[in-house]
């Protein structure tokens, strides 16, 4: 044996032995301890520490192991089910598979309930300036750092020429007043899905991901591969009520982008915590369209088949934490929570032959979840309540 190995099998044995009397004098609250044994057998251990290597998780303490342990437990329970019932609907081990329903509430979701009074200070203060006048400010400002050429000015020069967007020739169904189906991944118009990380910003992505579309239906060229900035949301909207990772409104979003702009996520990238605001625009949108809730399904299609739009939802429940692949229902056995307390954006719609009508909706977890980080969802016909709250909050930027 070499002396390397002698020297690692050495130091390893001082670690276990460190950790055992670690363990051994600490005052452990033997409880925890104890109840993960008990609770959790060979097998759920056996498939927890799998999870913990394919998603590299470690934990600070044995505390927190054994909490994460009997979380994964209590998910896989869940899970199993779910399954069960055969309704077309799939959970799954995601990264969230060793949370608690609280945590994940607190670091996945985001959206803060909007009171009238966000409202009314949000279209006050929206910059709905006339087309000249945009155009004029444009001029004006020297973007940093400059973007190359597809600066403010330029934007404004080549998107003012045309008008509302052509939609693409598709079925009479796109525009929304029968069912039919409509995907505006079909035409490209849909940046790949990010991951907020455990950060409260949903409504950072659901407005950013809307304003990433809006461009690529402008212009598909002149935006094709760019990610604007939800880290220049999360440190520079505090003035407009938004509160960082701890929660924030759409329509605040977009009150910030018409008078501020927003830069790309190269010049200003994510890093899913609250900093200092680096003040720096490029695009500016044009005030927004606001409807708080009681929308009807064909009203909600008629305004998606124009461009997509950020929606509330409710998520907090593990289903929905859990959540792999099919159209995600009310069932019997689960309602959703319609307490809307995310944000999302709706990208459009479609027709299942067994499960019927849904709705297609472009989350911020990663491509890990849901549908490559999509879900689709029950869409319901003639109520102005749709499936886990959706409808409620529907906002969209504008750009003339
Ligand atoms: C371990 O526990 C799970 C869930 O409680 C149970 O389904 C499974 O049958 C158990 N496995 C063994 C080997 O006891
Ligand atoms: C845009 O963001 C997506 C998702 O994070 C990423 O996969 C992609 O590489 C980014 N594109 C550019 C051009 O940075
Ligand atoms: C889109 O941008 C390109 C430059 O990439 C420009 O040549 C074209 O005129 C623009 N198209 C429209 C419809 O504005
Ligand atoms: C929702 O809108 C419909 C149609 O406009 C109307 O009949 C109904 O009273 C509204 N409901 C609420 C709660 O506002």
């Amino acid at each position: 044996m070499s002396t390397i190995k002698k020297i690692v099998i050495t130091i390893f044995l001082a670690i276990v032995m460190g950790i055992s009397i670690f363990l051994c004098i600490v005052d452990q609250p033997k409880t925890s301890l104890n109840l993960a044994g008990e609770i959790a057998n060979e097998s759920i251990r056996y498939q927890f520490s799998n999870q913990l290597a394919k998603f590299s998780k470690n934990y600070q303490s044995v505390e927190d192991f054994n909490k994460a342990l009997l979380n994964f437990q209590e998910n896989q329970k869940v899970i199993d089910k779910y399954n069960a019932k055969n309704n077309g609907v799939q959970l799954g081990l995601n990264k969230f598979f060793d949370m608690d329903i609280n945590a994940f509430k607190a670091q996945y979701l985001g959206k803060k309930k909007v009171s009238s009074a966000i409202i009314k200070k949000a279209k006050d203060d929206a910059n709905s300036l006339s087309l000249a006048a945009l155009k004029a400010a444009a001029a004006s400002t020297q973007p940093t750092p400059k973007p190359d050429k597809r600066n403010l000015q330029w934007f404004f020069m080549k998107t003012t020429q045309t008008t509302t967007p052509k939609p693409p020739s598709v079925s009479t169904d796109y525009r929304g007043d029968s069912v039919g189906s409509f995907d505006w991944r079909s035409y490209n118009k849909i940046t790949t899905p990010k991951d907020q990380l455990g950060c409260g910003s949903c409504y950072a992505f659901s407005s950013i991901g809307a304003m990433e579309s809006l461009l690529l239906i402008k212009n598909q060229s002149l935006f094709q591969g760019i990610n604007l900035s939800e880290q220049q949301i999360v440190d520079c909207t505090i003035p407009q009520g938004n509160e960082g990772c701890l929660g924030g409104y759409e329509l605040s979003v977009y009150q910030y982008t018409s008078r501020t702009g927003i830069a790309t996520e190269n010049n200003y990238p994510y890093i899913g915590k609250k900093q200092i605001c680096k003040r720096t625009g490029w695009i500016k949108t044009n005030s927004f369209q606001y409807y708080e809730s009681n929308l009807s399904a064909v009203t909600i299609r008629k305004i998606i088949a124009k461009q997509p739009a950020s929606i509330g939802i409710c998520s907090s429940d593990r289903q929905f934490m859990l959540y792999k692949s099919g159209i995600f229902m009310n069932t019997e056995s689960y309602k959703c929570c319609v307490d809307v307390d995310h944000a999302v954006l709706l990208i459009g719609w479609g027709k299942d032959k067994t499960y019927g009508n849904y709705w297609i909706i472009k989350n911020s977890w990663g491509t890990g979840w849901g549908e490559g980080g999509y879900m689709r969802i029950q869409m319901i016909e003639d109520t102005y309540e749709q499936t886990c709250g959706i409808g409620y909050d529907l906002t969209h930027p504008l750009i003339n």
